[in-house]
């Protein structure tokens, strides 16, 4: 198992179809997304000054979208940092396994729109910092050595 890095994240760019009454962005399964949706969700009415997040995932891939609004996501991999900010909604922040994320910086009224390749599953959490850096590293040296 590679450990991923926080350069494996990625900003993708969705469809938009633009008219003068307003824009739509369409999400199918298609070979824009590089994982299938298993479930949808969206963060909304965050105070200001809350940070969401403080949590790694050990499978799920997500894209995660500023719907409306704005807000920044900082990626973490146990040894390197990288803050995005997200403020289109047209632009889909993929998130793969084993990255540390902290949302911060909500604007008022901003919508965090996340679609996720697995349904809802505590276990897949990683909540301490600590056990993160840890659990990865253990991953790591589980692989054999051909
Ligand atoms: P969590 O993923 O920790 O939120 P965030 O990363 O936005 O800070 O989830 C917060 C709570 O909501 C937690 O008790 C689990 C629950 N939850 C579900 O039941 N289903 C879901 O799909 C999600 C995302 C969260």
């Amino acid at each position: 198992m590679k450990r991923n890095k926080v350069y494996d994240c990625s900003i993708i760019e969705l469809p938009r179809i633009i008219e003068r009454s307003g824009n739509i962005t369409p999400v199918e399964p298609n070979n824009t997304i590089p994982f299938g949706i298993e479930r949808i969700y969206y963060l909304y009415d965050v105070p200001g000054g809350a940070e969401r997040g403080g949590h790694a995932h050990k499978e799920l891939q997500q894209l995660i979208v500023a719907a409306s609004g704005s807000f920044s996501v900082v990626l973490d991999d146990g040894m390197q940092k990288r803050i995005i900010e997200l403020n289109r909604p047209y632009f889909g922040l993929h998130i793969v396994p084993g990255i540390w994320r902290e949302l911060i910086n909500f604007s008022s009224g901003a919508v965090c729109l996340v679609l996720a390749s697995l349904r809802y599953d505590e276990v897949d959490y990683i909540r301490d910092y600590g056990y993160f850096k840890e659990f990865f590293d253990k991953k790591i040296n589980q692989v054999p050595h051909l």
